[in-house]
């Protein structure tokens, strides 16, 4: 038996989290998985309900899974919340409880929403590049922090650390990735500046002496942002800390015409892993049944492939999703042109309808 925790969260996650469920339904049924599912309270829901947004109960349920599917969490109503308690806080503490320190953020563009990028097409036709974000460690988790009184000064620290050890498995996660794609590997860092990214440069370079077959470049945080929006056909795999593969990725998740169509994995370093869409809980679109489920669908497919190893059923979920797209279905998020008479627009559930129904036409 193979089990899915599934936590749908916040905002529009509930939402998209049903469309992604009855494609995983599907497919379980169609290739005989034998996966079972259950759902827990996670984030701003769990809040309310438990006052925690990570209550044991669902920890447990995911310390217990195979994998685990998320939707989103937070939302403006909660930051009036104590810090501890915030929806974030039980993204971050259960990444950390569960020890998934590899995030693999892809941005690659569907050919067919070339328009729905705000760079020009040729600069992003055939895009497809993987970020690895450190995720367990760096500013996020390093101590020293808070806010304190310093000379009767408020002030706020946080502390970015990384220790040999953890750049060492990311590094060397950067480099397995690379070798399964196009052997270039770039990581980024701010070594001009700080001590932590000469550690890390020093450490990346020692894991690639192991890698020949590897293209190793660096590149300074900064000049990464530049070259994503520049050029960012250049990158295969970039390798990065907590904080620089944050906003990178948002970037070069916009580099695709809509943060609504991109999966994410967490994984820690037997490969058990967190699937979640990269982006957020859009409170402000929450519940009108409007949200692109296709981010949550593929991080279904995601899941199956490097959790599950169900590479078949992964591969259906990738040609139905392209296959509806090249029908012209699309939510609002990727309409790009929105005078092209071939798109018609759809919401939430209408375009899980078109993927279960592509589903029953692929091989
Ligand atoms: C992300 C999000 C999270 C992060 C937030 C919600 C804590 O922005 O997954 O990128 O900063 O890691
Ligand atoms: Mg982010």
């Amino acid at each position: 038996m193979t089990s899915v925790a599934i936590l749908p969260g916040d905002g529009i996650g509930p939402e998209i989290v049903h469309e992604a469920k009855r494609v995983l339904d599907a497919v379980n049924t169609r290739y005989t998985l034998g996966i079972t599912t259950s759902e827990h309270l996670f984030g701003g829901t769990a809040y309310d309900a438990h006052d925690t947004p990570l209550p044991d109960s669902t920890l447990q349920a995911c310390r217990e899974a195979d994998a685990i599917l998320m939707g989103s969490v937070g939302g403006p109503v909660y930051d009036k919340a104590p810090r501890e308690l915030r929806p974030e806080r039980g993204l971050l503490r259960l990444r950390s409880e569960l020890d998934l320190f590899a995030n693999l953020r892809p941005a690659m563009l569907f050919s067919e929403l070339a328009n729905a990028s705000s760079l020009k097409p040729e600069l992003v036709a055939g895009l497809d590049m993987m970020i690895l974000r450190e995720l367990t460690s760096g500013l996020y988790f390093g101590e020293p922090r808070g806010i304190e009184l310093r000379d009767g000064v408020r002030t706020g620290f946080n502390t970015m650390v990384y220790s040999e050890p953890e750049i060492e498995r990311i590094a060397v996660r950067g480099f397995e990735i690379a070798m399964q794609r196009g052997k270039r590997l770039c990581s980024v860092d701010k070594m001009n500046v700080l001590e932590v990214s000469e550690l890390w440069r020093e450490v990346v370079e020692r894991v690639g002496e192991s890698y020949p077959d590897v293209e190793l470049s660096h590149m300074y945080v900064d000049n990464a942002a530049m070259q994503l929006v520049r050029a960012p056909k250049q990158f295969d795999v970039i390798v990065t800390g907590n904080i620089f593969g944050d906003i990178l990725s948002d970037a070069a998740a916009m580099l695709t015409g809509s943060i609504g169509m991109l999966p994410s994995a967490s994984l820690d370093a037997a490969g058990k892993g967190l699937y979640e869409p990269v982006h957020g809980s859009a409170p402000d679109i929450a519940g009108q049944g409007i949200a692109n489920p296709l981010a949550t669908i593929l991080s279904v497919s995601m899941m199956l492939r490097y959790s599950l190893k169900q590479a078949d059923a992964a591969n259906a979920i990738d040609a139905a999703v392209s296959s509806v797209l090249s029908s012209g279905l699309r939510c609002r998020d990727i309409t790009g042109d929105v005078d092209d008479k071939n798109l018609s627009v759809v919401g939430t559930s209408g375009m899980g309808d078109a993927v279960l129904d592509a589903l029953n036409h692929v091989a």
